[in-house]
C-alpha cells in the first residue's frame, strides 16, 4: 500500500497534503511505498542464565566534575546528550573533558581556527584531539570507519548543524536530528565508541530537536547557569550508567570554566535582606547552599501574578497555601516573585522551608537572622519534615561558618517561622 509521509515532522496519512496537517510545513508529503514482505529471520532468545557480563570500560574525562556526573567517567559505546543554552559553556567544556581521551571534534559551529583559538586560550591542546568542520553525516561516519586512529570519543557541536543527504529538510529540523541521531547511535553500539552530542535548547525548554532525542541516548546531561553570572551547574536527568542524583559545579573564568568544590560557592554575599534566604540541600554525594530570593508586593492585578525561577511552580504554589492555612497570610492580593539567585535550579523539597521563610519576609519586610540556614521539607499540614541529610548538612553549615541552622528540630511547624518576625 503506498501511504504519504511528511518529511519535516514523519506526519503518516493515506493521502497527499500540500500543507501537513501536524508541522504545518508546505509542501513536504513524499509518497512512501511500503517495502514488499520479506523472509523475516526469528528473533534470536537467550537464557538470562547465559548471559556474560562483559564489563565496559569507562574512560576518565580528567576532569573530576564530569566523571562524577557521568558516574565515574564515559562507557565505551556510550551515547550522551549535552543539552544547554546557548553561549552557555558546552563547547569550553567539551573542549576540556576531551584533553584525556583520544578524540574527534565535529566542529558544526565555529572553524577548526576558532576551536584552535579557544583551547589554546583555556590550555587544552591534546595531541590526541582530531578535528573536522565536515557537517554531513555519512562523510563523518565513512572518516570514523576509514581512519587509523581509534578515537575513544566523538564530540558532535552539535546535533543541530549535522545533517543527512536523504532528507531535504533544513538542518536542526526535528526529521534531520531524529536521522542524524540514529545514523550516531548505531554506529556508536556497534563499534563501542562513545559519543556526545551536543543540543541547544532555549529558555523556553524548546530543546528544538534534542529533547526528542532524550529517550535514546544513554545519558542526558544539562549545563545550566546565567550567562550573566560565573557558575554553571552540570545535571544528568537521565544515565543509564549511573545515578542522575549528582552534580558537577564549575566556575566560568577568563581562562576556561574552572572546577569548584566549595559548598558555598554560590553565596555571594551573606549580607542580610528582606526575602533574602540561604538553604541548604544535598545534591548526590555533596551538600550545597543556594540563595533563595522572593518578593512580595501588593498587586494591580485582578489575579495576582506568581513568578517561579529555578523552583517547582506547584511546590511554590502549595507552600503559599500552607502559609496561608497555618500562618493567616493571605497574599491573593499580592503578587509573589521566587527565584534562586545565579539562574540555578533548586528542585529538592529540602528548601521548601527555606522558600516559606523568604515569601514571608519579603511579606514582612523584615530580615531573617544573619549567618542562617533553613534546611526543611514542608508538609501539607504545616508540619517540617526532617530529611536524611540533616546531620550531614548542619556539620557543613558549622564549617563554613553558618550560625544559626534552622531544620524540624527548631521550627518543627511552618507556625515556628512568626517567632522570626515578632
Ligand atoms: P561556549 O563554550 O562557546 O558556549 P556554548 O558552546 O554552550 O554555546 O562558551 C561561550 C561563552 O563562554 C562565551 O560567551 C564566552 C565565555 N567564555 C569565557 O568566559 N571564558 C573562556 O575561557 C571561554 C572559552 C569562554
Ligand atoms: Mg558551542
Amino acid at each position: 500500500m503506498t501511504s504519504f509521509v511528511c518529511a519535516s515532522c514523519g506526519y503518516n496519512a493515506s493521502s497527499w497534503y500540500g500543507r501537513c496537517p501536524e508541522c504545518h510545513s508546505w509542501d513536504s508529503f513524499k509518497k512512501f511505498a511500503e517495502e514488499k514482505k520479506r523472509s523475516i529471520e526469528p528473533a534470536k532468545i537467550v537464557a538470562f542464565t547465559d548471559i556474560s557480563r562483559a564489563s565496559k570500560q569507562r574512560l576518565s574525562t580528567g576532569i573530576f566534575e564530569v566523571d562524577r556526573v557521568l558516574g565515574g567517567g564515559v562507557v565505551s559505546g556510550e551515547v550522551i546528550l549535552l543539552a544547554g543554552e546557548p553561549g552557555i559553556g558546552k563547547s569550553t567544556l567539551l573542549l576540556a573533558a576531551c584533553q584525556n581521551l583520544s578524540c574527534l571534534y565535529i566542529a558544526g559551529e565555529e572553524s577548526a581556527t576558532q576551536v584552535k583559538e579557544r583551547a589554546q586560550r583555556i590550555k587544552a591542546t591534546s595531541k590526541r584531539l582530531y578535528i573536522s568542520e565536515n557537517t554531513q553525516i555519512d562523510a563523518i561516519i565513512q572518516a570514523i570507519m576509514k581512519t587509523t586512529h581509534k578515537f575513544d570519543l566523538v564530540v558532535i557541536d552539535s546535533i543541530q548543524t549535522v545533517r543527512s543527504s536523504n532528507l531535504s529538510n533544513p538542518s536542526g529540523s526535528i526529521s534531520q536530528v531524529k536521522e542524524v541521531a540514529d545514523k550516531l547511535i548505531d554506529y556508536a553500539k556497534k563499534n563501542d565508541i562513545a559519543m556526545i552530542l551536543v543540543g541547544h535548547v532555549t529558555k523556553e525548554g524548546d530543546v528544538a530537536g534534542p529533547r526528542t532525542l532524550e529517550h535514546l541516548v544513554d545519558c542526558v546531561l544539562y549545563f545550566e547557569g546565567e550567562t550573566s553570572s560565573e557558575y554553571r551547574i552540570l545535571r544528568a536527568k537521565k544515565n543509564r550508567f549511573g545515578t542522575t542524583g549528582e552534580v558537577g559545579v564549575f566556575q566560568m573564568t577568563g581562562a576556561g570554566l574552572k572546577e569548584v568544590n566549595s559548598a558555598t560557592a554560590f553565596i555571594d554575599d551573606i549580607s542580610v535582606s528582606p526575602g533574602k534566604v540561604i538553604v541548604g540541600i544535598v545534591e548526590g554525594q555533596r551538600s550545597l547552599f543556594y540563595e533563595i530570593q522572593s518578593l512580595v508586593n501588593a498587586s494591580f492585578l485582578p489575579v495576582p501574578r506568581r513568578v517561579v525561577a529555578g523552583l517547582d511552580y506547584n511546590r511554590v504554589q502549595l507552600i503559599l497555601a500552607v502559609i496561608r492555612k497555618n500562618l493567616r497570610i493571605s497574599l491573593e492580593k499580592h503578587d509573589v516573585y521566587c527565584s534562586v539567585a545565579g539562574g540555578l535550579t533548586v528542585k529538592s523539597p529540602v528548601a521548601d522551608l527555606g522558600i516559606a521563610a523568604s515569601i514571608i519576609s519579603s511579606f514582612k519586610n523584615r530580615a531573617l537572622p544573619p549567618k542562617s540556614v533553613f534546611v526543611g521539607e514542608v508538609g501539607l499540614l504545616g508540619e517540617i519534615r526532617k530529611s536524611n541529610y540533616d546531620s550531614k548538612l548542619i556539620a557543613e553549615a558549622k564549617r563554613h561558618g553558618f550560625k544559626s541552622i534552622f531544620t524540624n528540630k527548631e521550627t518543627p511547624k511552618i507556625s515556628s517561622l512568626n517567632s522570626f518576625f515578632t
